[in-house]
């Protein structure tokens, strides 16, 4: 049971039994290219996805901010309101449905629509062989990072189409290209990203949503610190990269909110790493 928690709209107080919302009351009216525009950022309240969800609201947007759990959500939240963002958050699971409704809930709610859906939240369960990997592993990879963004963005969709335009980026990764033979199953969920993102910006088209996809190299968040810890392989990455540095958080957010203004309006079905120099044509 979610606890009780006050939100802020618009100067009103409100108290929301069961939702975990907070809401600044500056709220939308924001300077910024993406002023006025709701976005959805799931997986938000660390690493990549919390990068592109403070970028996204120092652009100017509004900025639904979700994670599976509850401190999660509001220590994001208060982060996020304390540099003067707009920022509501709710709890999401993604692969859990009645998560994925309170969520679109919650934006219609709270936001009356939206305009951009990143899907970060993605999982890896398993580090170890492809063929090794039990039913379970791979129904949380597949559930988790491909089907949940296809579930959540059927849910949004109509939403976004009232509005005539919106932007949707889904976060794959470099392994979709060059996979780590340890990470089987995860570099197959993030391959078929890059064939969902190709799918649905042909099928979102003519409604005026594009879809764009954004492939990391590696980055240093809490996701990738197995692999900070060998000081050798993280060297070479250096190395392997050019850029002669390991790729942040930060280094993610730019991109994704180019690609949800109207600079990239032109741009969709697009798969674009941000790995330094990567090895993968
Ligand atoms: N870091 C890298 O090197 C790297 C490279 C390539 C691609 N990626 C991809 O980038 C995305 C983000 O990774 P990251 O490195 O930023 O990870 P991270 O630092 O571990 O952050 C993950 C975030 O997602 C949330 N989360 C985890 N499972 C979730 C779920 N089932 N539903 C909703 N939220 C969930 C976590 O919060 P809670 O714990 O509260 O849920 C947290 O806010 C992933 O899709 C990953 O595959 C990462």
């Amino acid at each position: 049971m979610l606890p009780t928690v006050a939100y802020i709209h618009r100067g009103l107080f409100h108290s929301c039994a069961g939702l975990s919302v907070r809401m600044t009351s500056s709220g939308i009216g924001q300077k910024g290219i993406l002023a006025n525009r709701v976005a959805v950022v799931t997986g938000s309240t660390d690493g990549i996805g919390f990068a592109i969800a403070r970028r996204l609201a120092r652009d100017g947007a509004l900025v639904v901010v979700s994670s599976r759990k509850q401190q999660n959500v509001d220590r994001a939240v208060a982060a996020l309101q304390g540099e003067g963002l707009s920022v509501v958050g709710t709890v999401c699971h993604v692969g859990k449905a009645e998560d994925r409704e309170r969520l679109v809930a919650t934006v219609v709610e709270h936001c009356g629509g939206l305009d951009f859906l990143v899907c970060s939240a993605g999982v890896n369960p398993l580090v170890g062989s492809t063929l090794g990997a039990s039913e379970q592993v791979w129904d949380k990879i597949l559930e988790v990072n491909v089907k949940a963004p296809a579930l959540m963005l059927s849910q949004l969709v109509p939403h976004m189409e009232k509005r005539g335009r919106g932007a949707v980026v889904l976060v794959s990764s470099i392994s979709a290209y060059v996979p780590r033979v340890e990470l089987g199953p995860y570099n197959i969920s993030k391959t078929a990203l890059l064939s969902l993102t190709r799918t649905l910006s042909l099928e979102l088209a003519p409604k005026g949503i594009r879809v764009n996809c954004l492939v990391p190299g590696v980055i240093k968040t809490d996701f990738s610190k197995v692999l900070h810890k060998n000081e050798v392989f993280w060297n070479n990455l250096k190395e392997d990269h050019k850029v002669q540095r390991i790729g942040q958080p930060e280094d993610c957010a730019g991109l994704v909110s180019f690609l949800c203004s109207p600079d990239a309006s032109y741009i969709t079905g697009e798969n674009i790493a941000v790995a330094g120099f990567s090895s993968r044509l």
